[in-house]
């Protein structure tokens, strides 16, 4: 069973050199955990995609613990990735660039281009820079299933497979980095929403907009095939969306739970099939809570997950495209009714 450990110096050492020997290790960062690995080593890469059951044609995001590291292992062409880095590194954005020697191809399954990041965790960075490696990391929770953004939820479902993880409290922002493919020259593509909106990064750029490929591709998707959004982040309960008003389901015979993307004007407390993801209808902080709260509610003895989608801000947006993911569908396309439950 993993080694859940407080970020003491002596842990901090002790992670480095385990991963500077070929291990692998759950670290914090600001977004959501990662399972780190030498991403140099091509049998510490291997164990990554062994504990997550990761398909070998899903990159790896690599971790550097300073900006200048970009060049050591990509060939920028040209300045973008330096204006980008300076207003968000470190912090929530993943660059993709053309790859440089020294990274195996199972890092990037094959593709000629290597997606890096500047974490906002120093406790990560300080073990990066004492592992004395670059650090292949995705997201630590077996592949397909719904990123952890606690030590805990480490330990829930990856515990067998990993030997430490060390305890960065709860990540700050809650999804995943926002990733940008700078691979051609003059060309800036956002290729996952995420903490880092599409108009922050033009800004940065100055730039009037930025195209997005997820974006063009999700809406499509949903709108031809509402049940087929490409899975991934799913719970195991089957999670239906809806946007203004919460459907009135069916009587069951497991309860259905109802989560909120505020708490509705009068509601108690959080719980009896009743949750939201923020008091106030604070985008951040919804974001910070989405995967706990999936959890939890995977983790009950629901028999569906009624979500509200997130106001169309940035941020919102960032969260439904998670919320999409994990759908089964969309509200009104629900499970069977009770009587149609066996008893
Ligand atoms: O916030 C994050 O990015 C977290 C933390 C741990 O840093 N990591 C993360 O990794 O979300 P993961 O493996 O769950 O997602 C990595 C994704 C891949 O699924 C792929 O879509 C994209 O990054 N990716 C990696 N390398 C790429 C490349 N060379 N070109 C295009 N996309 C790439
Ligand atoms: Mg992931």
């Amino acid at each position: 069973m993993a080694a859940i450990l407080d970020p003491t110096p002596d842990s901090l050492a002790k992670v480095a050199r385990h991963l500077a020997d070929g291990g692998i290790a759950a670290l914090p960062t600001e977004t959501v955990y990662g399972l780190a690995a030498d991403a140099t080593n091509p049998s510490a890469v291997a164990r990554i995609f062994a504990a997550k059951r990761r398909p070998s044609t899903n990159p790896l995001i690599v971790h550097l613990a300073d900006p200048e590291d970009v060049l050591r292992w990509t060939t920028p062409v040209d300045d973008l990735w330096q204006r980008l880095a300076e207003a968000f590194w470190p912090g929530p954005l993943t660059l993709v660039l053309p790859k440089r020697g020294g990274i195996p191809d199972s890092v990037t399954a094959g593709l000629p281009t290597l997606a890096v990041r500047v974490p906002d965790s120093p406790l990560t960075r300080q073990i990066i820079r004492l592992a004395g490696c670059p650090v292949a990391a995705p997201s630590a929770n077996p592949s397909g299933y719904i990123s952890p953004t606690l030590a805990a939820h480490v330990a829930e479902s990856l515990g067998s497979e990993v030997p430490y993880i060390i305890d960065g409290g709860p990540c700050r922002r809650g999804i995943e980095s926002t990733i940008v493919d700078l691979a051609r020259p003059g060309n800036v593509e956002i290729l996952r929403r995420g903490p880092i909106s599409a108009q922050a990064i033009a800004e940065a750029l100055g730039r009037g907009n930025i195209a997005d490929r997820r974006i063009r591709a999700s809406e499509d998707e949903a709108q031809r095939a509402p049940g087929l959004f490409s899975a991934h982040y799913q719970p195991g309960t089957p999670l239906f969306l809806w946007e203004q008003e919460p459907p009135t389901p069916a009587p069951a015979h497991l309860p259905l739970a109802l989560l909120h993307f505020r708490r509705p004007v009068g509601a108690g407390e959080s719980g009896s099939g009743q949750h939201w993801l923020s008091d106030s209808g604070d985008p951040e902080e919804a974001a910070r809570n989405l995967y706990h709260m999936l959890r939890q509610l995977d983790q009950g003895q629901y028999r569906a997950i009624y979500a509200q989608t997130a106001p169309e801000c940035p941020l919102g947006l960032s969260i439904n495209d998670r919320l999409l993911r994990a759908a089964h569908g969309l509200a009104g396309e629900g499970p069977p009714a009770a009587e149609s439950t066996p008893h």
